[in-house]
């Protein structure tokens, strides 16, 4: 079935205003440019391929055309900022869960934003408040949502960390399925009852993990992960809290 608004449209259980583009440069970036569209009614941007898909931290997000589902929710935020940081959290276990009932299989989470299957890549979450130019205060949230679903051909620096769901999921579906999830999550975010799913499918916790911090390479245990999807890791200086959004971690066998 191809991808459409129409199709996603039809699998979609709650209402919003959704955008299809057969190329486009990212449907964060197309989120951003129309959230004077913020509303009520959710808006989603889905595209077959970017030509500048953008991850965490700077990076790329690799988006082949035909092979992939790269999707944006934005959302009106009319909840607390600490809620909107552990956003990512939240949509990491929805993705997961819809994964889980559609195909079969038991994706695990990198914190913070990664989903894995078998030990690799197969989906990338990046979330971006959308703020007000003159009070400066959150007004929207930008949910993007990158997967690999019959991906193959991967550059070369990717080909050992990335995968694919390589299965002929049908995208509307999994798009509406994934959208239906995290709206639904984002009315009870308050209650943080996504926490202990979220550390159920944790691949970090009780590892050894390398993060660095100051540009400098540090080792630690990974312990918890905090109600606000901080990471709580044990260092030879004593515990503390890593929050969303700054750090790189590693499995030490990464
Ligand atoms: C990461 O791996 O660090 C996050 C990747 C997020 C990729 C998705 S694809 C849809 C949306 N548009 C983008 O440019 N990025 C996100």
């Amino acid at each position: 079935m191809v991808l459409s608004a129409e199709n996603i449209s039809s699998y979609l259980n709650h209402k919003a205003d959704i955008y299809y583009f057969d190329t486009i440069d990212s449907t964060n970036n197309e989120a951003k440019r129309n959230s004077h569209k913020l509303a009520d009614t959710p808006l989603l941007y889905v595209a077959d391929q970017q030509s500048a898909g953008r991850g965490r931290l700077g990076r790329t997000f690799y988006s082949p055309s035909d092979t992939g589902l790269y999707m944006s929710l934005m959302l009106k935020a009319d909840t607390q900022t600490q809620d909107i940081v552990c956003m990512t959290t939240a949509v990491a276990v929805c993705v997961c869960e819809a994964l889980e009932e559609l195909c079969n299989i038991k994706p695990m989470i990198k914190w913070v934003n990664d989903i894995y299957i078998d030990n690799k890549k197969v989906c990338g979450i990046l979330c971006e408040a959308v703020t007000d130019p003159l009070s400066f205060k959150i007004k929207g949230i930008i949910i993007g949502i990158g997967i690999n679903i019959r991906t193959t051909d991967f550059p070369t620096e990717l080909k050992d960390t990335a995968t694919s769901l390589g299965q002929a999921i049908n995208r509307n579906h999994l798009c509406a399925l994934i959208t239906d999830k995290i709206i639904e999550s984002y009315k009870t975010i308050s209650t943080r009852c996504f926490i202990d799913k979220y550390k159920e499918r944790s691949l970090v916790l009780n590892k050894h993990i390398n993060y660095i911090e100051n540009n400098e390479q540090k080792n630690a245990t990974a312990i918890d992960i905090d109600s606000n999807g901080g990471l709580v890791i044990e260092t030879e200086n004593g515990i503390k809290t890593l929050s969303t959004g700054e750090i790189t971690v590693r499995l030490k066998n990464d």
